[in-house]
C-alpha cells in the first residue's frame, strides 16, 4: 500500500522478542535492560495473524529482528510457517551471528532466504569487550555456515564508532574482496544509548577517506534486498561493499518499511514515538478486517521522515526493543 506521501510500502520488519545473548555497548546499557514480561510478547500465532493481514495490505518482505531472534523458543517452527503464507516473497532475518553456526542450515531448509549479520569488530578481545561478553569467532563460523547453508546474499553490519573500530574498517574490505560477502557501514544513530554517544559518529564521507575511496565511484543495483544501503563493489571483488547513512544522507523519501515490535506495537518509522497498540486491537476479539483498518491507518500516517539530527530529539525505546 502507499503511505500519505505516496511511498510504497511493502516491508515489514518485526521483532520477535526484546531479548539477546548479547549486551552491545551502543545498544543496551551496562545493567541491561528489564526485559518484557511475557504476556506483553506476541505470541507466535498472533504474528502469523498480523502477517496474513499484512499481506492483504500489499507486504510482501519480512525481516525478522529481535533482540536476537535466534533465541526465542521455537523460532523455526515459526519461520517455516511463516515462509509458507500466501504473499511472502521474502522472508530475512537480522542476527548477531552468535548462534548461526548451529542454526544455518535449518534457517534456509525452514525458507528464510538471506540473513545479515552484525560484525563490528574481528578482533576477539575488542568484540568480547563491546558485546560484553560476545565471541567474535563463533559469529565469524556463522557467516561460513550461512554462505555453505546458500543463504543468499550474506551481508555483515559494521556499525562505525570513532574510536573503537576505525582503524579496522581496511580490512573488512579484505572480507568483501576474498568472500561473497555484502559488508556495510552502517552511521551511528542516536537511539538509546546511542544518544549519549554523538561524538563518537562517523559520517559516510570520512567513512570513504578512511577505505580510501572515491567519493565519485558509481553505485551498483545488482544486491539484493529492500533496504538503504548503497553498494560499491571495485573490481576484483567477490562481494561488495554498502553505506547506510542514515544521518548524513537520510534515506527517508523512499523508504518502504514499517516496524512490529515484539510487544505488538507497529511503528511506523525507526523513530517515531507514535506507535499503534495492535496487541490490543487483537486480543480484544477484532476481526480481521477490524485489524486491516488499523494497521491501514497506521501505515498512511507514516512520518515523512526522522528527526534524529536534532539534538533534543529523544527516542522511547532502546534499539534492541525496535530490531533496528
Ligand atoms: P536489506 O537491505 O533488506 O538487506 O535490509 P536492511 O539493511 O534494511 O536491514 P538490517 O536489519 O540489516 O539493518 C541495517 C541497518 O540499517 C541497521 O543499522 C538499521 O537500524 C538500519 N535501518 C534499517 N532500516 C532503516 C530505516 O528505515 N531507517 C533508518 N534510519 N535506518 C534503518
Ligand atoms: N545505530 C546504527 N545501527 C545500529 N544497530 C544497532 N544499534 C544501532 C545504532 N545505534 C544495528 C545493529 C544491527 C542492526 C539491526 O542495527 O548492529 O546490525
Ligand atoms: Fe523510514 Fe523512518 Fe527510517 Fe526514514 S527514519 S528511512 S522514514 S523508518
Amino acid at each position: 500500500m502507499q503511505d500519505q506521501f505516496l511511498r510504497r510500502i511493502d516491508y515489514l520488519r518485526i521483532s520477535v522478542t526484546d531479548r539477546c545473548n548479547l549486551r552491545c555497548k551502543y545498544c543496551m546499557p551496562v545493567e541491561g535492560i528489564e526485559w518484557m514480561p511475557h504476556d506483553f510478547i506476541l505470541s507466535f500465532e498472533e504474528i502469523l495473524r498480523l502477517m496474513k493481514i499484512s499481506t492483504q495490505l500489499g507486504f510482501r518482505r519480512f525481516r525478522i529482528t529481535g533482540g536476537e531472534p535466534l533465541v526465542r523458543k521455537d523460532i523455526l517452527d515459526f519461520l517455516r510457517e511463516a515462509a509458507q503464507l500466501p504473499g511472502v516473497e521474502d522472508l530475512m532475518l537480522t542476527t548477531n551471528g552468535m548462534l548461526l553456526s548451529e542454526m544455518a542450515f535449518d534457517l534456509k531448509a525452514a525458507g528464510v532466504q538471506r540473513v545479515n549479520i552484525s560484525l563490528d569488530t574481528m578482533d576477539r578481545t575488542r568484540f568480547f569487550e563491546n558485546t560484553r561478553g560476545g565471541d567474535a569467532s563463533k559469529v565469524i563460523q556463522g557467516i561460513f555456515r550461512s554462505l555453505e547453508a546458500g543463504l543468499n546474499p550474506v551481508k555483515i553490519n559494521v556499525v562505525v564508532v570513532r574510536g573503537f573500530n576505525t582503524e579496522e574498517l581496511p580490512s573488512f574490505l579484505k572480507l568483501a574482496k576474498q568472500y561473497p560477502l555484502h559488508v556495510r557501514f552502517i552511521e551511528l544513530m542516536p537511539i538509546g544509548v546511542s544518544s549519549e554517544h554523538r561524538n563518537e559518529f562517523v559520517s559516510i564521507k570520512e567513512m570513504k577517506e578512511l577505505l580510501g575511496l572515491n567519493e565519485d565511484d558509481l553505485p551498483t543495483k545488482d544486491i539484493p534486498g529492500g533496504g538503504p544501503a548503497e553498494y560499491f563493489r571495485p573490481s576484483g571483488y567477490k562481494g561488495s561493499i554498502g553505506f547506510i547513512s542514515a544521518l548524513s544522507r537520510h534515506f527517508c523519501d523512499t523508504c518502504n518499511r514499517v516496524r512490529l515490535t515484539a510487544d505488538g506495537k507497529l511503528r511506523p518509522c525507526l523513530h517515531s514515538k507514535h506507535e499503534v497498540d495492535l496487541r490490543e486491537v487483537l486480543r480484544s476479539g477484532s476481526s480481521d478486517q477490524d485489524i486491516l483498518n488499523v494497521f491501514a491507518q497506521a501505515v498512511w500516517h507514516k512520518p515523512a521522515e526522522h528527526h534524529m539530527n536534532n539534538e533534543a530529539w529523544q527516542d522511547t525505546r532502546v534499539m534492541s526493543q525496535i530490531g533496528g
